[in-house]
């Protein structure tokens, strides 16, 4: 049963990390590479989930907290799909599940501004990785035709964090 796989991870998860500490990039690597093992031997297809359209984006719940702790979505994005620049205000580790979404990450222009200049970007398909501390931004957007599936791994449930719209920013040209 794949939730109960994942919910099994972050179980954990928790064991492993106080949930109130800051997670570093190593740790996240790691958190990372964990999860990747885990999803190979997982076939997600078998739970039918919606797979979006263009323009669409999708989000199904596969392990949240109740509590705000750490959960596990899958994400589907249809082609087309675009985010502004955002951060998480959480760690975030994902893991390509199907399709490719461009990562681009920001920084701001002036410390502390909501206008940010994008820095680089990266490639996420099938079984790549991406890993991002609660402050970093970035913007996604779908590569081709296929929609994605990707999974999101916060540190802190969605409901927990503050909204969307909060954590955006502006990008200025580069
Ligand atoms: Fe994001």
């Amino acid at each position: 049963m794949i939730e109960a796989a994942l919910q099994g991870f972050v179980t954990q998860l928790e064991r492993r990390f106080d949930p109130r500490a800051e997670l570093s990039l190593a740790d996240l690597q790691s958190v990372a590479e964990d999860l990747l093992k885990l999803c190979r031997g997982l076939d997600f297809g078998r739970l039918d989930l919606q797979e979006a359209g263009p323009g669409q984006e999708v989000l199904h719940n596969l392990s949240v907290s109740s509590k705000g702790g750490p959960s596990i979505y899958l994400v589907s994005d249809g082609p087309g799909v675009t985010s502004r620049p955002h951060e998480h205000k959480t760690w975030a580790v994902i893991v390509g599940i199907q399709g490719c979404e461009i990562n681009t990450r920001f920084q701001s222009v002036v410390k502390d501004s909501r206008q940010v200049v994008a820095v680089d970007s990266v490639n996420v398909g099938a079984g790549q990785l991406l890993w991002m501390l609660p402050d970093e931004i970035h913007a996604t957007s779908v590569l081709g035709e296929q929609a994605t599936f990707h999974l999101h791994l916060y540190g802190s449930a969605l409901h927990a964090v503050p909204p969307f719209q909060s954590r955006c920013f502006e990008a200025s040209p580069a």
